[in-house]
């Protein structure tokens, strides 16, 4: 027999109660240390905790500190990365990047052995080179080009932490080694000086879990926002994106998240992780507080329940996988 059909208010409600009953099971955990080797990162509020869930009809619920804002930090390289994909060509990108994950630190100082490039864009290296790629193809638009895709994506204009950029440009001096090691290896040219730059100021974009939510639903309706119907990224650099975030995007516990989670996502030392859950979902979670390998700790937990909660593993045995085709016919 068929399971009865659950009214739509009646299902918003369910799953907000399933959703509420992770965010409250997480609120326990204290664990973890937040960033401080970014000076300006050591002052966020440790406690803080949001969740925000945002689906490609453009449904959201939120629960806690989803309005708080942080700094996006690498949560950035998958948007850049994005870009980069649709206005240079696949080819210039996967001739400066690889996409190989590194199972290494996302700040290591290490490249591919046999083509002396980054692994891949979503460690350091690899999201400086993209930073290069971005500037020299769009100059000082590179930002604004940048913030304007994040914007539509979130859709509401969003600005740069100003006092967070300043204390990573000027801390900075771990990526500005890398930096120097790309340009010997060929993948930057001279100056590396804006790249570095568009990289410290993306790092320092201000979002919110509900901004993140919503860019990861854009990224899951294959680039275009549910809710303005803006068309924002292209079709194609989206699959390249969440390939490389399935595979890339939790830096060393990639593989980890892989067989836990089994969704595309990227985390970020200001405490935030996004998910996407292809032609589904965008969830954000935002905890600051981190393990030793940059990951919140809420953060992973939170995903871990939700993907055996509603069954979001991409080989879960209930996924039937996409739906597009069934919209089409
Ligand atoms: O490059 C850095 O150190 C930071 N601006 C971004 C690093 C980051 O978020 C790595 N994430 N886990």
């Amino acid at each position: 027999m068929n399971q009865p059909v659950l009214e739509r208010s009646a299902m918003d409600e369910a799953v907000r109660g399933s959703l509420e009953a992770v965010y409250r099971r997480a609120l326990d955990i204290r664990a973890g240390q937040v960033a401080d080797y970014i000076p300006e990162l050591a002052r966020v509020e440790p406690e803080g905790f949001g969740i925000a869930v945002a689906t490609t009809e453009g449904r959201l619920w939120t629960f806690g500190d989803a309005e708080a804002a942080f700094t996006v930090q690498s949560v950035s390289k998958c948007v850049s990365f994005c870009l980069a994909l649709e206005l240079l060509g696949r080819d210039r990108v996967f001739e400066a990047v690889g996409v190989e994950p590194s199972g290494d630190a996302f700040n290591a100082i290490v490249f591919d052995p046999h083509t002396q490039r980054p692994f891949n864009p979503m460690v350091n290296a690899g999201a400086i080179t993209i930073a290069g790629l971005l500037r020299e193809a769009l100059g000082e638009s590179a930002e604004a080009t940048l913030l304007d895709r994040f914007s539509r994506a979130a859709g509401r204009p969003l600005g740069i932490s100003d006092p967070v950029y300043v204390s990573e440009r000027d801390t900075g001096h771990r990526n500005r080694a890398i930096a120097h090691l790309l340009l010997n290896v060929g993948a930057l040219k001279a100056p590396v000086e804006p790249a570095l730059d568009l990289y410290f100021r993306q790092c320092s974009i201000l979002v919110n879990a509900i901004d993140l939510a919503r860019i990861g639903a854009t990224l899951a309706n294959i680039g275009r926002n549910p809710l303005s119907g803006d068309y924002v990224f292209d079709l194609a650099a989206v699959r390249d994106t969440l390939a490389v975030m399935f595979t890339c995007g939790m830096y060393d516990y990639s593989g980890h998240w892989a067989l836990d989670v089994g969704i595309p996502a990227k985390s970020g030392v200001g405490g935030g992780i996004l998910g996407v859950v292809n032609r589904q979902l965008g969830i954000c979670t935002y905890s600051p507080r981190l393990d030793p390998k940059g990951n919140s700790i809420r953060g992973l937990e939170v995903f871990r329940r939700l993907a055996d909660d509603f069954g979001l593993h991409a080989f879960e045995c209930t996924n039937y996988g996409s739906s597009f085709m069934k919209g089409m016919i």
